[in-house]
């Protein structure tokens, strides 16, 4: 038996390439080594989105196509939507009993984001539980590894404590701990070289055309030092190499480093064969996308297929925790 992993992802914006090489090739590769459930977490795009959900609806479908796209198999996991399983918010309800306050209000995240966040209103119930919606995502399908980010490592550390505390509480070997599973994964930066994320206006998203993303990798800046062609220039400082750094390949980056270095070739024609790579990268995605924005109706089997495989998990741990805390 193949031990289960379970991730999920907001959909809080379109899914950008930093989304795809820093997450979601993982979890292609994860689907043939574990029994992997990966889920569309719409409501926690609800806890810092509340005020405005209509573009939720986009993002959610966004999301779904370019996992399938990018080559998740429903064949080899289950792909689901967070509120198409209610079971989810049952255990959230149940948990949120037995959370104390105090290890809520220490989540880095949630001091973190109030601060950052200022367009937005997050001194909220939702938002302060966030992490306890996270953790009945994980524990109602008993998952032993959860592929995430280190920012995500608090979150999971939380998960731990609640399942331990649910099992001091009513001890039936119902909830077992997971464990994160950090594989190296590149850190994609965006057109400016912050790193690529939909709040910095700075992303290449996988429903560019590839006339949208060579206008935005031709405009993006380089060495700033680097004004003429024949001035000699330092990749290190330019985010167009960062980018060749995980898109292109070893002897191209070498090349384009040597030749950035020795001004043997401009900008232009590094930004060139970056563009050529990335569109390599994605063109089988692109066809993809193609034929499932088509065939709607394939896409919605495919979901409803995921829910309801994810249901019946949920409700077999459901039934021993409504057990376990005299409910049923
Ligand atoms: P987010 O869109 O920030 O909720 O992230 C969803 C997933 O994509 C998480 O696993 C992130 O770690 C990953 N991710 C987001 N932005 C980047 C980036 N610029 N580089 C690498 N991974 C990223
Ligand atoms: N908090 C995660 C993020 O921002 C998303 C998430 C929700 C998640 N539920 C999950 C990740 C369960 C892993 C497992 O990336």
């Amino acid at each position: 038996m193949k031990e289960r992993v379970l991730s999920g992802m907001q959909p809080s914006g379109y899914l950008h390439l930093g989304n795809f090489a820093g997450a979601l090739k993982n979890w292609v590769r994860l689907q043939d080594i574990y029994d992997c459930f990966y889920c569309v977490v719409d409501w926690h795009a609800l806890t810092s989105n509340y005020a405005n959900p209509s573009p939720i609806a986009d993002y959610k479908h966004d999301m779904l196509i370019n996992f399938i796209a990018a080559g998740l198999d429903p064949n080899k996991c289950t792909i689901f939507l967070q509120s198409a399983v209610k079971q989810h918010a049952e255990l959230h309800l149940l948990l949120s009993m037995i959370t104390p306050l105090g290890w809520l209000e220490r989540v880095p995240t949630y001091k973190e984001k109030q601060t950052e966040i200022k367009d937005k209103d997050l001194n909220t119930y939702g938002f302060l539980g966030y992490p306890v919606l996270q953790a009945a995502d994980i524990l109602i399908y008993k998952a032993r590894h959860v592929p995430v980010g280190v920012d995500q490592i608090p979150h999971l550390e939380l998960t731990r404590e609640i399942a331990r505390r649910f099992e001091f509480l009513y001890g039936k070997g119902i909830l077992t701990e997971p464990e994160p599973l950090l594989t190296e994964s590149p850190k994609v930066v965006g057109l400016d070289g912050r790193k690529m994320s939909k709040s910095y206006d700075n992303a290449i998203y996988l429903s560019d055309t590839p006339e949208q993303i060579d206008k935005k990798i031709r405009q993006m800046m380089t060495d700033p030092a680097r004004k003429r062609k024949t001035d000699k220039g330092d990749p290190e400082l330019s985010p167009v190499y960062a980018l060749h750094k995980i898109f292109s390949s070893p002897d191209e980056i070498a090349h384009v480093a040597a030749a950035c270095k020795t001004a043997e070739i401009g900008c232009i024609d590094c930004k060139r064969i970056l563009i050529k790579n990335i569109s390599k990268e994605l063109e089988p995605l692109w066809s993809k996308r193609e034929e499932l924005t088509g065939s709607p109706s394939m896409l919605k089997d495919i979901l409803n297929a995921g829910n309801r495989r994810a249901a019946a998990e949920a409700e077999k741990t459901m039934e021993l925790i409504r057990e376990a805390m005299n409910l049923s």
